[in-house]
């Protein structure tokens, strides 16, 4: 199934009449309606040289938590390490911030341009434990998709 969804992420970055967020708000699109254990996608940029992240496009229920500081959460935390965190149960996580009381995973993948993390996609899932190194790997190549048109 994620493999099938490469090539459309591949073409959705091709796409000449998109703009760099439109083509971001279509790949979160794709995902959720297409993988049924990811319920809420989004991106997250570094804002400007301030050591926060700041959301961008997403698809999924909008959430309070569009500034995060770096070193908090699962996204800020991903921030400072430059590593893939995958979350099997939230509810085990002390530097968690919650986005809805029906999340119960996440995973989070930086977003390297020229070696430098600029960003991350963060998935939430309504699924006890749902995610594999088959989804960090097929994240990661999103990843470097979108690392295309930075
Ligand atoms: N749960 C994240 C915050 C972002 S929401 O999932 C959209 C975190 O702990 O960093």
């Amino acid at each position: 199934m994620l493999h099938q969804l490469k090539s459309k992420v591949s073409d959705i970055i091709k796409e000449s009449d998109k703009d760099t967020n439109e083509k971001l708000l279509a790949i979160c699109e794709l995902l959720k309606e297409n993988v049924p254990y990811y319920d809420w996608v989004g991106f997250y940029f570094r804002n400007g040289n301030k050591e926060e992240l700041k959301l961008g496009p997403y698809a999924g229920t909008p959430t309070d938590h569009t500034i995060i500081p770096f070193g908090k959460g699962i996204c800020g935390q991903v921030a400072v390490s430059n590593k893939n965190f995958v979350v099997p149960d939230v509810g085990a996580q002390d530097n968690y911030i919650a986005c809805s009381i029906t999340v119960k995973a996440e995973i989070v993948v930086p977003l390297f341009v020229n070696g430098k993390n600029i960003g991350q996609i963060d998935i939430d899932s309504n699924t006890p434990d749902p995610f594999s190194e088959e989804d960090e790997r097929f994240l990661e190549y999103i990843n470097q998709e979108v690392a295309k048109i930075y």
